[in-house]
């Protein structure tokens, strides 16, 4: 396990912001800067995707955390070769830790949640909905008498419809999405169907490591070819909530949460000093960042099984070396 003086070593190399000058890329590639990722859009239909240090809850950017990039980007591209034969997907090459290069789609306008458990803490969660008595989530009907963190009878899909830069997304059932009319109803199903696919083989591989997969995001792009495919993430900790199984059944029983390994603990932190999502974000603590990043590397180890070692290049320049291949 990486200890916590390495991942403090890479404190002062975290990677914020990109740009064309810093990456040494041509100035006429569109860069889009989501809140993790800084994606370029090449001229002959690829998408350059660098995966940043920025850390993002209650849909804002926090700060940073040493190594984070290249742990979400190294864990992501093992699940998509771990999930191809399920589900295809964006991916062309990993050309650095930090980046993808992947096929550029058209993004279905929605993302697409599966869920195992009923969880969560924040307004639009399922677990506030069913505890102030909602019996229907995003047309799921939902028995009587579960408590906060139990497993639902099977997974199910709760879709909401992507929000633009800085709004919140709103979960939705299939039928309130095909009537808005953002999205066809064959490219929805298609991607309602590798969801579940997704889903059903990243719970059976936690699972042989002695994890839960709780629930996830997953988004859908249209390719060239008109095929739904899968893009963006798949089963982070940015994009996913996972449980320690062994001490989960002990832990439900005592009506304890779960022990987790994901983004809960910057989000626990924050809410320990007062922050709600609104307002300005209070600095993240060097030793909060590096227990957090800490985790990340746990879920890494765990998930993959095997050690996590990180490059501590400098990453813009490790960055502009590795793609200097994708330009004359
Ligand atoms: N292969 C792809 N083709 C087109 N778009 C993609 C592809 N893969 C990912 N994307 C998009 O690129 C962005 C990735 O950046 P990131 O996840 O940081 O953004 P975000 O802050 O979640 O997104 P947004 O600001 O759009 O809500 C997302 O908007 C995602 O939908
Ligand atoms: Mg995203």
């Amino acid at each position: 396990m990486i200890a916590a003086s390495e991942i403090a070593a890479a404190l002062p190399k975290t990677l914020d912001t990109t740009d064309h000058a810093t990456l040494g890329l041509p100035r006429g590639w569109p860069l889009y800067e989501g809140k993790v990722r800084d994606n370029y859009s090449l001229p002959d239909g690829r998408r350059l995707i660098v995966t940043t240090d920025r850390i993002s809850a209650f849909d804002r950017v926090l700060g940073t955390l040493p190594l984070k990039g290249q742990i979400l980007n190294r864990l992501s591209a093992w699940w998509f070769e771990q999930t191809r034969d399920v589900a295809p997907n964006h991916v062309i090459s990993v050309p650095d830790p930090q980046a993808l290069l992947a096929k550029e789609c058209k993004p279905l306008p929605v993302e697409m949640v599966v869920r195992a458990y009923i969880t969560g803490v924040t307004s639009t969660s399922i677990w506030t909905a069913y505890s102030t008595g909602e019996r229907v989530f995003c047309g799921h009907r939902l028995p009587d008498g579960l408590k906060k963190n139990d497993r639902l009878p099977e997974p199910i899909l709760t879709p909401s419809t992507k929000a633009e830069h800085g709004g919140h997304d709103q979960s939705a059932s299939r039928a309130e999405i095909l009537a808005s009319g953002v999205v066809s109803e064959a490219h929805f199903d298609r991607a309602a169907e590798l969801a579940h696919a997704l889903f059903r083989r990243g719970a059976e591989i936690c699972e042989k490591r002695g994890w839960i997969l709780v629930d996830t995001k997953y988004e859908f792009g249209v390719d060239p070819s008109g095929e739904v495919i899968v893009i963006d993430e798949v089963h982070t900790p940015d994009s996913s909530r996972f449980w320690f199984a062994g001490t989960y059944a002990e832990r439900q029983a005592r009506s304890e949460e779960p022990e987790s390994f994901d983004k809960e603990y910057v989000r626990r932190w924050l809410t320990s000093v007062g922050f709600k999502g609104d307002g300005p974000i209070p600095a993240l603590p060097d030793d909060v960042r590096v227990e957090a990043s800490r985790r990340y590397a746990a879920a890494y180890e765990a998930i993959v099984g095997e050690a996590f070692v990180p490059d501590l290049d400098a990453p813009l320049v490790r960055l502009q070396r590795n793609l200097s291949a994708l330009h004359g």
